[in-house]
């Protein structure tokens, strides 16, 4: 039996960033984690005991990919035994399916001899995801903005200074399909405009390092989030205690029920401090931006 060894450390991500709907993203310091090697049948164990509702045969989502992959590329894979451990928790907005992804297109590029650059990995996560703003940060680390329509692919990704993170994990679930869902299918072309040049100063200013104008704008979302606060009850309490405590901007991770906030590092204290105080019931913590 072949004894090679395949590890990989995906990051979790934290897509939208407010105004940067199904395009921006951010990959952050919590991560999965998967060790493989060649085995007489698929199998996969899960090291957390959260993990054990996901399939531990090939309707994985680390193994479906995989397979999908190597049958685009007509390789064949060997069975591999996989050994999951994860710090993402699932269905929360941080991307664990984009891990997942991301995952099985690595085993496939390593265990198919498949020699994938960045940019084919992030288009073939974009394939299966619909929109890279998950699967784009996940492969580059840092921050992500990416454009994919039919199967064209152009990103850009940052790397910037200064800014802290804290999340705030509500302890229930959101289906990504349910949040997905409550969206309007249709906007004007004035709320078009309009949403273009929220999204435009936002990126500008972060460029420029001017996180007060950053903040403002991501806050001013119009195609998400005012829909979706109303699934996630903690969102207006937290967004009002950070912003008081002088968060550059509050905004919900990627389909939520997670709340991303972003604040210079003196503040990070306090925030922390008047969440884990006035709102017990979520999870909060300060998180690192993963940088590759
Ligand atoms: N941009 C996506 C959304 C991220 O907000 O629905 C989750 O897939």
């Amino acid at each position: 039996m072949n004894e090679e060894k395949f590890y990989c450390r995906i990051p979790a991500t934290s897509a939208n960033l407010g105004v940067g709907f199904d395009s921006i993203g951010l990959a952050v310091e919590k991560f999965l984690t998967i060790e493989a090697h060649a085995s007489d049948h698929w199998h996969v164990e899960m090291v957390e005991e959260f993990l054990n509702v996901l399939p531990s045969n090939k309707n994985n989502l680390v193994v479906k990919t995989a397979s999908r992959i190597a049958s685009h590329y007509d390789v064949i894979l060997p069975p591999l035994h996989i050994r999951m451990s994860s710090e993402i928790p699932l269905t929360h907005g941080l991307g664990s399916s984009s891990s997942a992804i991301v995952a099985g297109i690595e085993l496939a590029n390593y265990y198919g001899r498949l020699n994938l650059s960045m940019d084919d990995k992030i288009r073939l996560g974009s394939q299966i995801e619909g929109h890279p703003d998950n699967v784009g940060p996940c492969v580059t680390g840092g921050m992500f903005a990416g454009y994919y329509a039919n199967d064209e692919l152009f990103y850009q990704t940052s790397l910037f200074e200064g800014l802290t993170l804290v999340l705030s994990v509500p302890p229930y679930e959101l289906s990504t399909k349910e949040a997905r869902g409550i969206l309007p299918k249709t906007f004007s072309h004035a709320e078009a405009v309009e949403q273009n040049a929220i999204a435009n100063v936002m990126l500008m200013a972060m460029l420029k390092g001017d996180y007060e104008t950053m903040g403002a704008m991501m806050m001013r979302d119009k195609l998400h989030e005012p829909y979706r606060q109303r699934l996630i009850a903690e969102f207006p309490t937290v967004k009002a205690l950070a912003l008081e405590e002088g968060a550059y901007a509050t905004v919900i991770s990627g389909a939520g029920p997670t709340i991303l906030t972003l604040c210079a590092e003196d503040k990070v204290g306090a925030i922390l401090s008047r969440l884990q105080t006035e709102v017990p019931g979520c999870q909060h913590e300060r998180v690192g931006i993963y940088r590759k």
